[in-house]
């Protein structure tokens, strides 16, 4: 038995106080017959949610990790959305979308000019698509499109045929088809694969149905549209009543071979189907769903080809670089996720495991005993170990990463794989250092009015330094910085937890502020929470003052093509 977890979390939100002035592929060796493909959208349905966006090296740094992963699809963005966007899916491609790696994809709304940036994006991966979309529902095409069934039925294989002239893997998806009229969609459908799409998509768009309507719903496209055997069912699906997964499942149970997911289930409104749920779900009762594989019950063969021991870092990677906080309770990846609290429950995994727990930590990469590097350890060691744990940096990271691991043996004994991934993750993964934190000190106590000084280098190079007093040290901190950096804005979540367990653990910031009407994240790792504290917020005006430089990205579903157009 390992020792049960022990963490320390500390939760705030606020509206208040800061303000300025405070693998494998579709066509890959196995058949869709023979197991379920995952299509992973963390980084453009997941981008989509409030304060997630993203930098290039970040969302390079997730396509990676997504491979390790062995998602069978990446959707990687929306390439007409900005140039930004554009450059992230042609450099995802380019890097990640190789022989033996995952699909890359791009969207594209059911247009010309979308189509055509979406299929030159995705042109350097070895195997590209393009997920082109038309909504289906009479609410959607009365108050969205303005156009009629006949118009939809018209545009939707054309651009579909425009879309395969350039890239031969096209996916089509009817926006809304959760609250569309079946009918309509079984021509639709038909339509589409006649005109070449080889995946099709149903998206839950709003989070209404529930999972017996859903699964009814792919099972009527089963049975009604003629062509379906020569394209993919996938299903796609917002959380908004909690039943993504649920949906999703009953979906597989009738027909569905392709699963649109996020990780953490991060995505528009309440998120999207979360990737790991569905996943461990597959994996945990296998023997459930064998059967509607045509499999027999017992077959132990893997129903995705996901490398399940990859899905704890990918969360904490998604988490860290979105600023996206994972609940604690969340299957699979949140904190309490394995521990075991109450003393019957303790006793019982005690004396048997499976009195209590359902599938091993270790399955998803939760290794819960790995004490590794000390003080003594050299350069080599540090390397070393940082590559089994996949991060593979380059020798500027690795040298900035190897002075933070030495500060840290030098404050704590025993430095775990954890501090060595939060190190690594802050040495490497923040947003671009327009502004750079070059000192803070804070005094305060009981008698004493927090005060802080900080030193902040500006981006032409000058060392600007102040002070402020304030309610609390992380306050005098927040408006000495707010008296250098002079950008309105509002904290609007502050949270702190350890990164392992004891009095010596290194604390994880992570801050989301509000800047007019958009949100930026900011995170840090540091066993001073002061000095994380400070990094995680200059981290997020660097993220918003780059951001107010870029072009803002359109939105795929908030405006139309044919708005767009003028059409
Ligand atoms: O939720 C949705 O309908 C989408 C489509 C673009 C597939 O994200
Ligand atoms: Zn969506």
């Amino acid at each position: 038995m390992k020792p049960l977890r022990f963490r320390w979390t500390v939760l705030m939100s606020s509206s208040s106080s800061q303000s300025s002035s405070s693998s494998q592929s579709s066509s890959s060796s196995q058949s869709p017959e023979e197991r379920i493909l995952i299509f992973d959208t963390t980084l453009r349905d997941g981008e989509q949610s409030p304060g997630a966006s993203l930098n290039l090296e970040e969302k390079l740094a997730i396509a990676r990790q997504l491979a390790r992963l062995q998602v069978d699809i990446i959707e990687a963005g929306f390439p007409f959305a900005s140039p930004g966007d554009f450059e992230a899916v042609q450099k995802i491609a380019d890097a990640v979308g190789t022989e033996t790696g995952p699909v890359i994809c791009g969207l594209a709304r059911a247009s010309r000019a979308d189509i055509k940036a979406a299929a030159a994006a995705v042109r350097p991966a070895a195997k590209p698509r393009i997920h082109t979309f038309l909504a289906s529902s009479d609410i959607h095409l009365k108050y969205k499109l303005k156009k009629t069934r006949q118009e939809v039925l018209a545009i939707a294989p054309e651009m579909v045929a425009y879309a395969k002239s350039l890239v031969e893997d096209i996916e089509f998806s009817p926006e809304d088809a959760g609250r569309s009229d079946p009918e309509f969609l079984y021509p639709l459908l038909e339509a589409v694969i006649d005109a070449g799409a080889t995946t099709v998509n149903i998206p839950d768009t709003v989070g209404f149905t529930t999972p017996a309507e859903f699964g009814g719903l792919i099972r009527g496209i089963k049975q009604n549209v003629r062509n379906i055997d020569q394209a993919i069912i996938s299903v796609h699906g917002h959380n908004d009543l909690g039943l993504a997964v649920a949906n999703f499942l009953c979906a597989v149970e009738n027909g569905a071979r392709q699963l649109e997911c996020t990780i953490n289930g991060i995505g528009e409104r309440a998120g999207n189907a979360a990737l790991e749920e569905l996943v461990m779900a597959l994996y945990v009762r296998r023997s459930y769903y064998n059967p509607f594989l045509g499999r027999p019950a017992a077959s132990d063969a893997p129903l995705t080809q996901i490398n399940t021991q990859e899905i704890y870092k990918t969360s904490r990677l998604v988490s860290n670089l979105t600023g996206m906080l994972v609940q604690p309770n969340k299957a699979i990846v949140g904190a309490n996720a394995f521990a075991h609290e109450s003393g019957i429950h303790q006793d019982g995994v005690l004396k048997n495991k499976l009195t209590y727990e359902i599938m091993d930590a270790e399955s998803i990469g939760l290794n819960t005993n790995r004490i590794t590097l000390g003080k003594l350890s050299g350069r080599n060691a540090f390397r070393t170990r940082l590559v089994e744990l996949g991060f593979e940096l380059s020798e500027d990271d690795l040298n900035k990463a190897f002075v933070r691991f030495k500060e840290l043996a030098d404050k704590k004994r025993e430095v775990t794989d954890w501090d060595l991934e939060a190190i690594v993750k802050d040495e490497t993964q923040q947003a671009p250092e327009l502004y750079k934190l070059e000192h803070v000190q804070v005094s305060c106590g009981d008698k004493a009015r927090p005060t802080a000084t900080v030193i902040i280098r500006t981006p032409d190079g000058a060392e600007l330094s102040d002070a402020a007093i304030g309610e609390g040290p992380v306050d005098a901190v927040y408006r000495a910085i707010n008296r250098v950096i002079d950008i309105p804005n509002e904290l609007i979540e502050f949270s702190v937890k350890s990164v392992t367990e004891g009095i010596d653990a290194m604390g994880e910031v992570t801050i989301r502020l509000r800047h007019e009407d958009r949100i930026f994240s900011g995170h840090s790792a540091n066993v001073d929470i002061i000095v994380a504290s400070a990094h995680a917020y200059v981290s997020a005006l660097n993220r918003l003052c780059a951001t107010l430089q870029e072009q803002r990205p359109l939105h795929p579903q908030r405006e139309t093509a044919f708005q767009a157009a003028g059409v």
